[in-house]
């Protein structure tokens, strides 16, 4: 018993309702956990849904005067009843989460709905616009929307199907950065930290599930406002999975802070999930230039044997004389492996010749590292060659190339510029052939800097618009080519994308190498905090044509998106500048892709029920499906419909004509069946080639979608 419990005990025997008080608080206490973070989980979040219509037993809040920049009313309330006064719609609401609640009357016009996150929520798409010209390329997806509610919509349709996330999120720096509950999260808020980390935990939470279990990762860049709580965040949520972080300079001029190190560096948290693994790369992201040309200039390697098992009594059948003409510094012949118990004395020298024999720098007996017959080939194909002298020594080494290299050569990724009189190969040593290594944990590239290649480069698409720190799109596109090199046709998603800059680094990545990787974007429509006030004095609210205009998602992302793909800004003039380092070209010959902005919708449960919404969810089917090809927005009167990825069917006495056309569209993926009865779901199923997934839908199509905080 420890001392605290043996306390207890003494108080509960002196005053039992004390004693059980202690117990509890003590109970609560010890649960928590030990090590790690401890943060409370606060009062669930909530998101205001601007637009939506309001009804009967919403929960709303309701704004403040059109023209007023204050804060207005922070209650919740509950709609107990809408009726109309002449023309105006009053609704009479019931103040929530209050012991005695207040009542009022207050215009329909000045209430907003608000989904709390444990609430059900329906989420559907509709499509605000489209870019064309990937031609059967996949569609890269952008969705306006709260984050965690479009990654509950995700869940549907990307399960342990993406290949990497990354985050640039709120770095809650305390300068309106970023919202907790509709509310700037301040630098003298008490709970900043802990209503950050609530908000991060719940979306990454979801996000785990999003992520291929077998080999994915996430990468979360933030600065030192949070860096360690990160770490510790993440840790926590993917326990198991390695992880590590990689300090990247994107600002080498520092931004001084008073009498402190002038900061230069961000962070990026990589969590490796699965086999998640970094690819080898021509850069390392650290090494300059100079020091990686000196490493770079020799990719002959020593044919005598290193390290642990390297005597010649380790493997006789490696231990041969080597015949060289030391004057024309060739390789003239390779003498057999000898008998561990002959001498190599024995072994006569040719006139003018000279034998070299592995001999190690003590005088001991070593051994090659090819056996003879692999060396005698080597030699005359000119992959081996006599290396340099050792006039101290009166030794010679020998070279060769390792297999590694040797297929470089085949596939054409070091070029063959000939011979040399001895017959050895000549090999172009440039840039490109530089051998390829691990990125280190420090990246310290001028390409990466945030002010000339994110917002400097973001003014060529979007001239005359400002954004706050985007990220450099080389930085991003470096990033997402570690991971993503040997993957053409990964799913990326981002869910704080800002302006976009993550899918504008999938462009370049799939121009490099034909790829066909997709972006998966997610931003909210927030008006800039300065932008704001400015709107509300012009007696404009949230959901407001002339207010959503100025949001990131509107003002931003989709024109940044738009004109990265097409080449020409909103005002129709070509993109002014050229793309740099790793694919020089101009920014005005645009990118064949192909992209659809999406908007997330909240439908009612009264549209669930009454089976008004297919058009919304139409959307995730065809996403579901691969984002590619024609959709199906309205299911026909024959009761089905089969397009290039996917078929609904809704009508079960057509399911054999419908299997007939699933059979004959080859690219099909999913067939998803319309029913509710189990029975007759499986009996479709049977009929259906083993290459497409069923899916089931229930007939009341939203209910398919109803995803809640309290999972
Ligand atoms: C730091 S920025 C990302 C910048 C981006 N990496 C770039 O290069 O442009 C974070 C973005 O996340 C968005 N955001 C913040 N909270 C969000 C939420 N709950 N749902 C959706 N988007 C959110 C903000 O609007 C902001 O644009």
């Amino acid at each position: 018993m420890s001392r605290l419990t043996d306390l207890i005990a003494r108080a509960r025997a002196k005053d039992a309702a004390l004693g059980e008080e202690l117990e509890k608080e003590f109970k609560a206490l010890s649960s928590r956990r030990s090590f790690g973070l401890n943060f409370e989980r606060h009062k669930p979040e909530n998101v205001e849904l601007p637009g939506r219509p309001i009804r009967k037993g919403d929960k709303v809040n309701i704004l403040p005067q059109r023209g007023s920049t204050k804060k207005g009313d922070q209650n919740l309330w509950k709609v107990l009843k809408i009726s109309k006064v002449g023309d105006v719609r009053v609704a009479e609401l019931s103040q929530l989460g209050v012991d005695e609640p207040d009542v009022r009357e207050v215009q329909v016009d000045n209430l907003v709905v608000v989904a709390e996150f444990r609430d059900y929520i329906y989420p559907g798409l509709i499509s605000t616009g489209k870019v064309e010209r990937g031609g059967d390329k996949p569609y890269h997806t952008v969705i306006n929307g709260e984050n965690f509610h479009v990654l509950e919509a995700l869940t549907y349709t990307h399960r342990g199907k993406i290949d990497l996330i990354y985050i640039d999120p709120p770095y809650n720096t305390g300068a309106k950065d970023w919202k907790y509950n509709n509310n700037y999260v301040e630098s003298e808020d008490l709970y900043r930290h802990s209503k950050w980390l609530a908000f991060m935990e719940r979306r990454l939470k979801i996000a785990k599930d999003l992520l291929n279990p077998n080999d994915s990762a996430l990468i979360v860049t933030i600065d030192e406002k949070e860096v360690h709580r990160l770490g510790l965040l993440l840790e926590q949520i993917f326990q198991g999975c390695r992880t590590q972080m990689v300090t990247t300079v994107t600002n080498q001029r520092g931004v001084a802070r008073g009498q402190e190190f002038a900061r230069v560096d961000e962070y990026a948290f990589i969590v490796f999930v699965g086999e998640g693994k970094v690819n080898e790369n021509s850069d390392d992201y650290l090494t300059s230039d100079e020091t990686a040309s000196k490493q770079r200039i020799d990719i002959w390697n020593r044919l005598m044997r290193r390290g642990t098992d390297s005597l010649r009594q380790d493997s006789p059948r490696q231990f041969y004389p080597i015949f060289i003409d030391p004057e024309r510094k060739a390789i003239i012949d390779v003498g057999d492996p000898l008998d561990v118990n002959t001498s190599r004395d024995t072994v006569e020298c040719p006139k003018g010749l000279k034998i070299v024999w592995p001999l190690r720098t003590n005088g001991d007996e070593g051994r090659w590292t090819l056996g003879a017959e692999k060396l005698r080939l080597y030699a005359k194909r000119g992959m081996a060659k006599v290396g340099s002298y050792n006039k101290k020594r009166d030794s010679w080494s020998i070279s060769y190339l390792i297999s590694k290299d040797i297929k470089r050569i085949d596939n054409g990724e070091i070029k063959v510029l000939g011979k040399d009189e001895n017959g050895v190969l000549l090999l172009e040593l440039s840039d490109s052939i530089s051998r390829k290594r691990l990125p280190r944990t420090v990246w310290f590239r001028d390409s990466h800097n945030a002010g000339t290649y994110g917002s400097a480069l973001l003014k060529n698409f979007l001239p005359g618009k400002k954004f706050p720190f985007p990220k450099s799109l080389y930085l991003v596109e470096d990033m997402l080519r570690v991971f993503l090199e040997d993957k053409k046709n990964a799913t990326v998603l981002d869910f704080f994308a800002g302006s976009g800059t993550t899918a504008h680094a999938v462009f370049r990545l799939n121009r490099q190498d034909g790829g066909r990787r997709k972006a998966i974007l997610v931003t909210n429509n927030e008006v800039a905090a300065e932008e704001q006030s400015t709107l509300k004095k012009k007696h404009l609210r949230p959901g407001d044509r002339d207010w959503e205009q100025w949001g990131i998602c509107e003002y931003i992302t989709k024109p940044r998106i738009q004109a990265a793909i097409t080449g020409k800004t909103s005002q129709e003039s070509s993109v002014k500048g050229d793309y740099k380092f790793r694919d020089e070209f101009p920014m005005a010959d645009g990118f064949e892709e192909n992209a659809e902005f999406f908007t997330l919708t909240y439908e009612t449960p009264v549209a669930v029920q009454h089976n008004v919404s297919f058009k919304r969810i139409a959307p995730l089917l065809w996403i579901r499906a691969g984002s590619q090809g024609k959709r199906i927005d309205k299911i026909p009167e024959k009761g089905w419909e089969v397009v290039e990825t996917f078929g609904i069917l809704e009508n079960l006495d057509q399911s054999i004509k419908f299997c007939r056309a699933v059979k004959a569209q080859k690219s099909l993926r999913i067939a998803y069946i319309v029913t509710d009865d189990d029975r007759r779901f499986q009996a479709v199923t049977r009929q259906l080639p083993d290459s497409v997934e069923p899916v089931r839908l229930y007939e009341s199509y939203l209910s398919n979608f109803r995803f809640s905080m309290g999972r």
